[in-house]
């Protein structure tokens, strides 16, 4: 049965190339612009709001500890951005090769996007150098990223697109709940943030057209074998996630010379690994356009999603 499900439902988006190609070119800022020279960091600040760093729920971390410890975070949000996007990259472009054959609108919108893409991991790289040289001590993340990337990149396109679909939501949903209004953030990670978020409220539109294009051609039975896989892309990042957690205790430990008892590590390790999950997993699946899409696509897809990040709480 081809898309019997989606012919049937009423159209859930009104994003077209033309409308978001518009607003991308609106949008033009350097990375010179963001970072470097006299926009330092301050790390006499928090970088990370609260609801996604949670050290307040770390009762036996000192007030330093615990700033110590959303530093680390920042620093680690931003890697792991960059380690999605080096996924995102290659992704679209091989989309926007696809689209030659398509109007103009659609390819300049994805190749747009592929650009901005780009330019984010330059400023995340940027960023790496000034964190390392204001913070002092090194802090490492997981990979190596080509093969996350190369995991990443192997299952079926719709299932990457999901994925990338639902980072791309939830990009937006932590900068507008809790970062624009957060007057306790350094100004100039906040900066960072806002100039990321600008550019990604297109790609989220443009990665919704994208699911659109791949699954016009699927039946309902393709589509739930791409949600499937989806699921096992979540799933991997889940394991990374809780490595990451480890890195980011053995930074703490070097950052603030303190040991912590096995109980100690035992709650760190819970608390901070529904962090990360809340941050890169669940706020984005349960992102109410990231389920919208879902919905249209095929019969019990939001919930089959909503039941997934309900596990992962
Ligand atoms: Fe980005
Ligand atoms: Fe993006």
């Amino acid at each position: 049965m081809i898309n019997a499900w989606k012919i049937m439902k009423p159209k859930y988006h009104r994003y077209t190339y033309r409308e978001t190609l518009a607003a991308s070119e609106k949008i033009n800022w350097r990375v010179e612009d963001i970072i470097g020279g006299e926009k330092t960091l301050d790390f006499t600040k928090a970088f990370m709001p609260e609801t996604l760093a949670r050290t307040e729920m770390i009762r036996f971390l000192s007030p330093s500890e615990r700033l110590v410890l959303n530093q680390i975070r920042g620093n680690g949000y931003l890697a792991m951005f960059g380690v999605l996007e080096e996924v995102i990259l290659p992704f679209v472009l091989d989309h926007a090769r696809a689209q030659l054959v398509n109007d103009e609108y659609c390819v300049r919108s994805f190749l747009e996007f592929a650009g901005e893409e780009a330019k984010h991991l330059h400023l995340f790289k940027r960023f790496r150098e000034e964190f390392q040289q204001g913070f002092g001590t090194d802090c490492e993340i997981i990979g190596p990223v080509e093969q996350i990337a190369r995991n990443l990149l192997s299952h079926q396109s719709l299932a990457v697109a999901l994925f990338v679909l639902q980072g791309e939501w939830m990009t937006q949903s932590h900068y507008t709940d809790s970062v624009r209004d957060n007057g306790d953030l350094d100004p100039q990670f906040k900066s960072l943030l806002k100039h990321h978020w600008m550019e990604e409220a297109q790609h989220a539109k443009l990665d919704t057209l994208m699911v659109d294009a791949l699954s016009a051609s699927l039946s309902d039975r393709e589509i739930e074998g791409a949600v499937e896989e989806y699921f096992e892309i979540t799933n991997f990042m889940d394991a990374g996630l809780k490595q990451q957690v480890e890195l980011d205790l053995e930074s703490l430990m070097q950052a603030t010379g303190r040991t912590f008892s096995a109980d100690e590590r035992k709650t760190f390790q819970e608390v901070q690994h529904q962090a990360m999950r809340w941050t890169f997993l669940v706020s984005g699946m349960t992102h109410p356009n990231f389920l919208a899409t879902l919905e249209h696509l095929v019969p019990a897809g939001r919930s089959r999603v909503e039941k997934a990040a309900l596990a992962f709480l």
